[in-house]
């Protein structure tokens, strides 16, 4: 069964109507889509059927191949954070193809393959089969990265990039970024550390600080995971059981150079009291989380930066534009790895069992996958 539907009227169905329904506007012909719908804070998951967006001015309309999960997807459920409206959606991370453009758009076709962070509400969540994002915050992929591959970047690489690059008012730490004149390599001789290196926000943080020509890398990681962060660019693994206490010494073996920047991809007290210690006068400290460091030992000349990894996000600016061109090239050229991938079985049913994984500390060094079109 078809419907003709005028281009902006809002498409709330009943679910009796949406079973084996086409929705028509202009001449296209689209499905009702599939979401993962959070009911109610705190709440269960259910997978309902919905209309699908229509893109607005300078938007596309992606159908979302690979939507990547994140801790905040965990914490956002646990906590009812950032959600303004429920039922709603979440997912940030997602990748698939364009199948529509909004007016105005000229950097996009239709039949793009792409990558673009999403938002908690019905129109960006990404666990759901199609989304809208703004056609200046999509990076194009090459035919050598799959759909899966693209979804572990979104959220990690802008904390890791902003948290870097920005400006002190967005949380950053001011460095000139590979991808700015004057930026590729400019660190050359100087250490950098990063707590939580297999993290997917740290494995982004070591990547850039490669570009960036930082030396020695050093990462904070499980052992098991050195041969990988050695491979992505890390030049020395700390092994995280060990107690971080000698975090100093492990630098020094490493470096006589001061350690001026440090990046907590974990940024608990103790890890974030750690780097902070570590670093050298005038040194500063990215953390993921909210500071931490004891108030006692604080010192004005060492920076703390918070950054917020969300590119639509007011205090961003235009560094989500900046940041998804030099994606597109860095992406191109094969310098900047994908996190590697665990995919979830039974499409966006597969979300919540992930979050569960996020919930007992069960993810290391690999992003979960759902794909949305599997879901049954
Ligand atoms: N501020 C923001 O906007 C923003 C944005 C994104 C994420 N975050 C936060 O950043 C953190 C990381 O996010 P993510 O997506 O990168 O997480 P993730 O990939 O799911 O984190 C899992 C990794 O954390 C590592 N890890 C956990 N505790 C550690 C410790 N004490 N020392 C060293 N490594 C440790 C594990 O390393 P091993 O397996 O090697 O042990 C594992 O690989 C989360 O707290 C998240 O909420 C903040």
């Amino acid at each position: 069964m078809s419907l003709v539907i005028p281009k902006h009227e809002p498409l709330l169905l009943s679910s009796a109507r949406q079973q084996s329904m086409h929705i028509c506007r202009g001449n296209v012909y689209i499905q009702a889509e599939k979401a993962l719908y959070l009911l109610e804070a705190k709440g269960r998951f259910a997978i309902k059927d919905k209309a699908i967006q229509e893109p607005g001015p300078g938007e596309v309309l992606v159908q979302i191949h690979a939507a990547g999960l994140n801790p905040a997807d965990q914490k956002v459920h646990e906590r009812d954070i950032l959600v303004k409206e429920y039922p709603a959606i979440l997912g940030l991370d997602a990748a698939g193809i364009v199948k529509k453009l909004g007016a105005d758009v000229s950097n996009l076709a239709v039949g793009d393959r792409v990558v673009f962070q999403g938002w908690y509400d019905d129109r960006r969540g990404a666990l759901q089969q199609y989304a809208v994002a703004d056609a200046g915050l999509v990076a194009k992929l090459p035919s050598t990265l799959t759909f899966d591959q693209a979804a572990t970047f979104p959220v990690p690489l802008a904390t890791a990039a902003f948290g870097l690059y920005s400006s002190k008012k967005a949380g950053g730490i001011e460095l000139t970024a590979p991808w700015e004149d004057g930026g590729r390599g400019k660190y050359a001789g100087q250490p950098i550390l990063v707590i939580g290196g297999s993290s997917a926000v740290g494995q982004f943080a070591i990547q850039l600080a490669k570009l960036s020509g930082f030396g020695p890398i050093i990462a904070v990681a499980s052992v098991r995971n050195t041969a990988h962060l050695k491979s992505i660019g890390a030049t020395h693994v700390v092994d995280r059981a060990a107690p971080l206490s000698a975090l100093g010494s492990a630098i020094a073996a490493a470096t006589r150079a001061p350690l001026l920047v440090a990046y907590d991809a974990v940024a608990t007290p103790e890890t974030q009291n750690a780097a902070y210690a570590a670093l050298a006068p005038g040194g500063k400290l990215v953390h993921v989380q909210f500071a931490k460091v004891d108030e006692a030992v604080r010192t004005p000349d060492k920076t703390l930066a918070l950054p917020y990894g969300n590119v639509l996000a007011e205090q961003n600016g235009d560094d989500g534009h900046v940041l998804y061109k030099a994606l597109e090239v860095l992406l191109a050229s094969g310098e900047l790895k994908p996190n590697n991938v665990e995919v979830l079985p039974n499409g966006l049913e597969g979300a919540t069992e992930g979050l569960k994984k996020l919930e007992q500390g069960l993810v290391s060094a690999a992003k979960l996958v759902v794909h949305p079109q599997d879901t049954a």
